[in-house]
């Protein structure tokens, strides 16, 4: 059908199509809406015409007004993602006197995609078609996020994507197993590459993948290799895109809200680099405040500013973004959380949890989970471990303490603060219009239903009668 001449990986990918064209139902994206025109032209990765349908689509691409003089531009992006994602009205219980919460939920931005990531991968994965890949190389923790949306993405070019996993050294040498992200992972056929967290801490995300890219290279294969959690000046554009999408919705269906801050956790800073820049440069000028999971404020400050450095902008990241410490370490195993740097209260682990839970019950909506694990790296793989929703196991081996958490929530983590310190600062937040990103992260859930066991009860055994007389109704079974 399409494309086949650029297969190159052997047997049964020869026999399949190269995308699996769907119809779309969805409203046009936001970057080809009629205001800002993307080129209409529709074309599939080998320049096919395709149907008119959007999704998997790759097409050219141009920058809202306000950041055409960033550089450089993408001259392309993939649809992948379920765009635009809805924004709701969040009743989070005992918010500060007329503060009203908006949650932005990229976590439906497509199943096996869902949450933040795709944003990023619609641009990296045009740039690896332009430049004639055939395979995705990246690299995370066992449980990333980022992996398993690459993966997919890969997948649905009809790429292969080879991940490199980090897991503990005791781990490294079995099968990782299936659950949560695994399962897709590997349901999709992801070349899976597991190194220790030792390995990991000594060589560099960087390295690791060089190694891999060469090895492949020699094979005669074509890789692209995607930073950890698709955050680099490139991956940025699509936080910078979900402004553009913010901005539409707010005019098309807001009744006139104008957001006041945006709320989001920041674990590798791409996200918060699109969204703060955007915002800075474009109408909406909402203040965005960021949770960083890992690491600490100062790090994500230089990151983010060698993102927006990537791209010209021109602007300090120090006036652009507020970054707060999600969690800090406390002694070597325990830690203890703060929504803001001095401001500190003590939570664990079950706290978190507990906290997921009862925003669930409260408002239907689910945060993403804690993960915990044996603290057992140094802090610098920390600054590079940043794809979560993972362990960030860490430990400092014999050097100065730096905080670090030994778990994290993500965006749970990001809303646990956000909550924490409206609690304590009504004041700061009385009468704003906050919109908080739910930047997905579910499917790693699945790998922390022992722990999370004990916070749900709400069953029992049905009392049911013998002498109950039977009653067909619709949908009998026997
Ligand atoms: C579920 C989830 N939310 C938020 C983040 C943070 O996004 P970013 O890596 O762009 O900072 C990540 C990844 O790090 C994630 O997996």
């Amino acid at each position: 059908m399409l494309c086949s001449a650029k297969l190159t990986s052997p047997s049964l990918r020869s026999s399949l199509p190269p995308f699996n064209h769907s119809i779309s139902l969805l409203k046009p994206k936001s970057c080809c809406s009629q205001s800002q025109p993307m080129q209409t032209q529709t074309q599939t990765h080998d320049g096919a015409n395709a149907l008119s349908f959007d999704f998997l689509t790759k097409k050219s691409y141009a920058p809202p007004s306000w950041a055409t003089h960033l550089n450089p531009t993408p001259s392309h992006v993939f649809s992948l993602a379920h765009l635009p994602t809805p924004i709701h009205k969040w009743n989070l219980p005992n918010l500060p006197q007329n503060t009203e919460v908006y949650l932005k939920r990229d976590d439906l931005s497509g199943m096996q995609l869902s949450g933040n990531k795709v944003r990023k991968l619609e641009f990296l994965m045009a740039e690896a078609v332009a430049q004639g890949a055939d395979c995705i190389i990246t690299i995370g923790g066992i449980q990333s996020n980022h992996c398993r949306a690459t993966a997919v993405a890969a997948k649905y070019l009809n790429l292969d994507s080879y991940l490199i996993l980090r897991t503990s050294k005791v781990l490294v040498d079995q099968d990782p197993g299936l659950t949560g992200n695994l399962l897709v992972e590997r349901f999709v056929g992801a070349n899976i590459q597991l190194v220790s967290k030792e390995e990991y801490a000594r060589i560099g995300s960087e390295a690791l993948t060089n190694v891999l890219k060469e090895k492949l290279l020699k094979e005669g294969r074509r890789p692209y290799v995607i930073p950890v959690g698709g955050s680099n000046s490139l991956g940025t554009w699509g936080y910078i895109e979900a402004i553009r999408e913010i901005e539409e919705q707010l005019q098309i269906s807001s009744n006139g809200v104008k957001l006041d801050d945006i709320v989001v956790a920041c674990g590798s800073g791409g996200t918060i680099a699109g969204l703060s820049l955007g915002s800075w440069l474009g109408a909406l000028k909402a203040k965005v405040h960021a949770f960083c999971v890992c690491d600490d404020p100062d790090y994500f400050y230089d990151y983010v500013q060698g993102l927006i450095d990537g791209l010209q902008a021109g602007v300090n990241s120090r006036d652009i973004v507020s970054i707060l410490n999600a969690a800090v370490m406390v002694g070597h195993f325990g830690y203890r959380s703060f929504q803001a740097k001095g401001l500190g209260y003590a939570m664990n682990t079950s706290e978190e949890l507990k906290f997921v839970k009862e925003i669930a019950t409260a408002t239907g909506v689910v945060l993403d989970p804690v993960y915990r694990g044996k603290p057992c790296l140094s802090l610098k793989s920390c600054a590079c471990e940043h794809d979560v929703a993972i362990i960030y196991e860490v430990l400092y081996l014999g050097q100065k303490s730096r905080p670090c958490p030994v778990s994290v929530l993500v965006s749970g983590k990001a809303a646990y603060g956000m909550m924490k310190n409206m609690g304590e600062n009504p004041k700061k937040w009385e009468g704003r219009k906050v919109l908080f990103i739910h930047t997905g992260g579910l499917l790693g859930l699945f790998d922390k239903v022992d722990q999370m066991a004990p916070l749900v009860g709400n069953w029992q055994r049905m009392d049911v009668n013998e002498s109950v007389p039977r009653k067909d109704g619709i949908g009998k079974m026997f």
